[in-house]
């Protein structure tokens, strides 16, 4: 099978390694991809959100199957449009319809859904542009502190939590008057909830579905969880505190009844569904759900899969998941990203990026690389992922840590803390 995945970023880096290495795999092509996926396969310059543009590259290569790594392409509809052109209708392509795809890419549309189906989540109201005084009103006798969310894709930045009642409504009016443009159009009203997060993968042909191990993001720029949000600079998979008493609960009151809602209203879904939880006394909420697999989570998520992904593609889009079976690795992942000086704010390009051939006992994703000429230089705010596998999250945060060091670009960055609250 020839193979495409579209996106750039340790992600993407991580399923081509994994999809790579599939008997069934002949040819693996990435799109835009960066220098780390230069080294497993073919590289293809596009812009991802010109439909058109991917379909000529998957008929001018053959591609039989399409693996979408982000999320715009999917809540773009790009499922849709392989589903209307009939040159591309036998073409196996993984992620969700645009209407499965609202689940991330509006938070009302998944609010509402979790609601039709008693999903566990923070009690909300959303308010549109016209709605502003009802919001004011609203915000003036709810507790805090309270989350606000701008309801469409605002690249991580939408969500706010506010302490004070002054601070809230100084921010609903900003966001409903066009902070984070048409996505802040109608803003969902939150209970703030305070407990641990951590998120749980699932792969799905709408019918049926296979989880993957979950993980612990580590989001903030500065250890101890200090600091803007970033992408994420840091995960850790397994979690120690999600036990199995919490997974079953995670099972039979978030998952189930979402694939079970995707298939009662006809949605079609063959992709991963990511489920961003928080633990409150226990018992798990839904604090958002995304339509593609995370970032750096699938870092360390992926190292930890033995069964064939091509082969669960194959399953996802035939609708025969239920004859799959999934195998782990039980040894802990510990993923640290390293990061442009600067980041998640403005940075620096171009730094050459040296110590990659001194690496030894950790696997390493690049992100925001590129080649230029002879040197791999850096193209972004986060840079790259270095992932450890040990029997224990001590011996992976040692081993990430020491190939951190290894590593050097200039302004390099990255939180030393991963994992260390876990231990
Ligand atoms: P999101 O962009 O939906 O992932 O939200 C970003 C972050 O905001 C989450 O990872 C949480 O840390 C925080 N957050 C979102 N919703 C809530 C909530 N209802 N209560 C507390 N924290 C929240
Ligand atoms: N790491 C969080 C995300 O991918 O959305």
């Amino acid at each position: 099978m020839n193979i495409l995945i579209i996106g750039s970023g340790g992600r993407e880096h991580a399923l081509a390694d994994k999809l790579a290495s599939s008997p069934l795999c002949s040819h693996l092509f990435i799109t835009p991809g960066n220098a780390g996926t230069a080294l497993l396969g073919t590289n293809l310059a596009s812009d991802i959100s010109d439909f058109d543009a991917i379909r000529k590259l998957v008929l001018d290569h053959e591609i039989d199957m399409v693996v979408v790594g982000p999320e715009a392409p999917l809540v773009e509809g790009i499922v849709d449009y392989f589903a209307r052109e009939a040159s591309l209708k036998k073409v196996k392509i993984i992620g969700p319809s645009a209407e499965g795809a609202k689940l991330e890419g509006s938070k009302d549309y998944a609010k509402a859904f979790m609601g039709r189906y008693n999903i566990p989540t923070a009690g909300y109201r959303s308010f549109t542009q016209k709605e502003l005084n009802e919001a004011l009103d609203y915000l003036s006798s709810h507790p805090y502190p309270v989350v606000l969310k701008a309801d469409g894709l605002a690249a991580g930045k939408g969500v706010l939590i506010c302490h004070s009642k002054e601070e809230a409504q100084y921010e609903i009016r900003e966001m409903l008057s066009g902070k984070f443009g048409s996505a802040s159009a109608t803003v969902v009203i939150e209970e703030f909830l305070s407990g641990i997060e951590f998120s749980v993968f699932a792969l799905t042909d709408g019918d049926r579905y296979i989880l993957l191990p979950e993980a612990k993001d580590y989001k903030r720029i500065g250890e101890g969880d200090k600091g803007l949000n970033t992408g994420g600079m840091g995960a850790v998979s397994p979690v120690p505190f999600v036990g199995q008493e919490v997974y079953d609960k995670v099972v039979q009151r978030v998952i189930e009844p979402t694939i079970r809602g995707l298939k009662e209203e006809n949605i079609d879904y063959k992709g991963f569904v990511f489920f961003g939880l928080i633990l409150v006394h226990g018992d798990p909420y839904v604090i958002e759900y995304n339509c593609r697999l995370g970032d750096p989570e699938t870092e360390a998520i992926l190292p930890r899969l033995r069964t064939d992904l091509v082969e669960l593609f194959d399953h996802t889009w035939h609708g025969t998941l239920q004859k799959a079976t999934v195998e782990f690795d039980p040894r802990y992942a510990v993923t640290i990203i390293l990061a442009s000086g600067g980041y998640p704010e403005s940075y620096e390009k171009g730094k050459i990026i040296t110590g990659l051939d001194r690496v030894a006992g950790s696997r390493i994703y690049h992100a925001g690389t590129t080649q230029k000429g002879e040197d791999i230089v850096t193209s972004g705010g986060r840079v790259m992922a270095i992932t450890s596998l040990a029997s224990s999250i001590e011996g992976g945060i040692e081993q990430s840590l020491i190939n951190a060091g290894t590593i050097h670009f200039d302004g390099k960055y990255f939180r030393r803390d991963i994992g260390k609250d876990l231990l």
